[in-house]
């Protein structure tokens, strides 16, 4: 579905993403761990156009995105969660959802989605009336991400969506990224805390300093004996 061949990403004279490549085939989860300051956020923002590579290819669904500007790629199936949540907190809980539709004309299907979210996030259904920024951190994400599935993605990127968050609400939070998943969008999920996304991705790879160290299935990984060093404390 998604195919990145040997991008290289800077920010300024800033080397971020050094020839990175990696793939993602339809339905699975990926997820893509590393240390704060390791390039995660600068690929996903890439992938959705917000960032430009210098070089190198982004074929989603065998079509140059790479360098498209970020609505086209909305608009082709490909929908971002930034991290930090960046909802419209001055906005009531239904119109950041709307937002996240401004590209749709079809009523209908945008009728349906808002039901499906509300579905998916019961607690989204009952503040609809109120003000974002007056959300707690866990429904700010739940709204981030409904958000973004309003926009009907065949591709969601997650960005590290368990950050702050109280250890019950990031098992939440993790099984409904498994439940969007399952209902056939395909995840690519961003992560600091390794051992959620390994427990929940088909496969994983590891960045490290702009450079891509490690890929295998989230098995795989999870055995290795250096990732678990680096990544999973150890255990
Ligand atoms: N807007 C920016 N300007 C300059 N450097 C940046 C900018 N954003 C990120 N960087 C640098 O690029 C590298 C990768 O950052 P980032 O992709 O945010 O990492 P991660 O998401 O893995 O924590 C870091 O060295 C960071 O300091
Ligand atoms: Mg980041």
């Amino acid at each position: 579905m998604l195919k990145i061949n040997d991008i290289n990403v800077y920010y300024g004279n800033i080397h971020a993403l050094k020839g990175v490549s990696l793939e993602i085939n339809q339905g699975e989860i990926v997820t893509l761990i590393g240390a704060n300051g390791a390039g995660k956020s600068t690929l996903l923002k890439t992938i959705s156009g917000l960032l430009k590579p210098k070089n190198g290819e982004i074929l989603f669904e065998n079509e140059q995105v790479a360098g498209k500007v970020a609505q086209s790629i909305v608009k082709r199936g490909i929908s971002q969660v930034p991290e930090g949540r960046r909802v419209f907190s001055n906005m009531s809980v239904e119109e950041n959802l709307e937002l996240g539709a401004y590209l749709r004309k079809d009523k209908k299907g945008i009728k349906e989605d808002f039901e499906k979210v509300y579905q998916l996030f019961p607690r989204l259904e009952e503040r609809r009336k109120q003000q974002s920024g007056t959300l707690s951190g866990g429904e700010q994400q739940m709204l981030a991400m409904g958000r973004a599935l309003m926009a009907r993605p065949r591709l969601l990127l997650l960005d590290e969506p368990s950050m702050g968050l109280a250890p019950l609400l990031v098992k939440t939070i993790f099984r409904i990224i498994e439940e969007i998943n399952q209902t056939g969008t395909t995840i690519l999920l961003v992560e600091q805390n390794a051992n959620m996304a390994l427990s929940i991705a088909d496969r994983a790879y590891v960045i490290e300093t702009g450079k891509i160290v490690a890929a295998g299935t989230a098995a795989e990984l999870s055995q290795s004996d250096q990732i678990r060093a680096a990544y999973l404390g150890g255990h």
